[in-house]
């Protein structure tokens, strides 16, 4: 049997500098695979119209596996005007590429892991009567990604139809004067078969991996209809997993008590917009964009990428400055999902030995202001952090 296919687009600004940092690190493993580069970003909105280009559709179409840098996205009306002047006026509308291959895919479950590195300097610390202490994080994030508030049902002024469909709730008689034209309305809209899907995926990951607790975090006291689906799902699923705990918290106290107790937490479920919250979030507590990585997961499709952009600012250093890790780890979900989780943990442990002995250190690790002058101050630069942990793995001392 060939080697497995797998979609690489880098996309934009430091998107294309990471994801060959990722790929050399797939390599030093002996992960081998056959990788096929396709178009997506704002070049191609600029050149043809369209950031998601349909050859990259047919070919995830065909692989269903995908790997994604960072695009580079502007508001519609900047958008229109920068697409190239043959296109202008011809009726193109700018879309976010990721969003769009989230739903076209279905990719519904987002996980994102925040992890800390034993050693990282942005870890999270806490003051104590008698000084500090730096717990451990180890939380998981699933958030339902194509449905609640993303959902894209939405209207400023909504047509006729809907407007007296709405106001047959009688909380819409509050409006009832509003002009048209001054009403903006957003659905956050959950499905009964996606609720159960991501709540039941999380138990199935917590169960594998070891987690005591599965925490759905919404606001079901005063998002009656949504959060309550979410809950009611929850209810039915955890008595199949008598050993994990099911918890429910508000997505307000979470923010809260993420930075009281950030390690009382383990596998968390949340609906679209308050799981984007939540695992910022968490993220932040364990080195923030440099280290935050994620998968996008349908049913036979999946995209791993960064949490983080294109950083625009920092696209056309050289040396590059910016921190891969979050793209490597976004690499090990990859691995993890093809059922390759001896050479993701290999990686995984070569990140935290490269972290914890601290002698290379992006400059997002060191705190400092990004620019050129950051190698000069101690910061080490995109290529000696990926060369720093293909080391640790070729010396095989893990
Ligand atoms: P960003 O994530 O690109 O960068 C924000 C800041 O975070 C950077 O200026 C830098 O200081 C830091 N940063 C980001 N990645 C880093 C890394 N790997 N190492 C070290 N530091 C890092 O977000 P921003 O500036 O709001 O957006 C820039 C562009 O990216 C926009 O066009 C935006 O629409 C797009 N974007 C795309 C995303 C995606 O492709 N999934 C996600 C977020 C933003
Ligand atoms: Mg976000």
């Amino acid at each position: 049997m060939g080697n497995k296919s797998i979609v690489i687009m880098p996309g934009d600004g430091i998107g294309k500098i990471v994801l060959p940092e990722a790929i050399r690190v797939l390599d030093a493993v002996g992960f081998k695979a056959n990788y096929i580069e396709e178009d997506i970003g704002w070049e191609f909105w600029v050149k043809e119209g369209n950031a998601l280009p349909q050859r990259t559709l047919d070919l995830l179409e065909e692989h269903r596996i995908g790997l994604f840098g960072a695009i580079t996205s502007k508001p519609k009306a900047q958008a229109a005007g920068e697409i190239s002047p043959e296109l202008q006026g011809k009726g193109y509308v700018y879309y976010s590429p990721i969003v769009g291959l989230r739903q076209h895919f279905n990719l519904d479950i987002c996980i994102r892991p925040c992890r800390s590195f034993k050693g990282n300097p942005l870890n999270f610390i806490r003051r104590r009567g008698d000084g500090f202490e730096e717990p451990g994080v180890d939380v998981v994030i699933f958030r339902q990604n194509t449905e609640g508030l993303y959902s894209g049902v939405e209207w400023t002024n909504p047509p006729p139809g809907v407007r007296s469909a709405l106001e047959t709730h009688p909380k819409m008689a509050r409006f009832k004067d509003v002009p048209g034209a001054d009403l903006a309305i957003s659905c956050r809209i959950f499905s009964r078969p996606a609720c159960h899907r991501i709540v039941k995926e999380a138990f199935i990951y917590a169960k594998k991996f070891g987690y005591k607790s599965v925490t759905i975090c919404e606001k079901p006291n005063v998002i009656r209809e949504t959060s309550g689906m979410m809950g009611e799902e929850a209810e039915k699923i955890a008595p199949g997993f008598p050993d994990i705990q099911l918890w429910f918290t508000n997505i307000d106290a979470q923010m809260m008590w993420l930075t009281k107790n950030p390690e009382d937490y383990g596998v968390i479920v949340a609906g679209n917009m308050f799981g984007d919250i939540v695992s910022d979030g968490f993220a932040g507590l364990v080195g923030g964009l440099g280290f935050a990585c994620s998968g996008n997961i349908g049913k036979d499709c999946a995209v791993f990428e960064p949490t983080h952009g294109s950083a625009p600012k920092y696209a056309d250093l050289k040396p590059s400055i910016v921190n891969p890790i979050a793209m490597i780890l976004s690499s090990c979900m990859m691995l993890d999902y093809l059922g390759e989780v001896e050479r993701a943990n290999r990686i995984r442990n070569s990140i935290a030995a490269v972290i914890e002995e601290g002698n290379v250190r992006s400059y997002d690790m060191l705190r400092l202001p990004g620019g050129p002058g950051v190698l000069s101050q101690g910061a080490s630069s995109t290529k000696q952090m990926t060369d720093a942990i293909i080391a640790r793995i070729n010396s095989g001392n893990l």
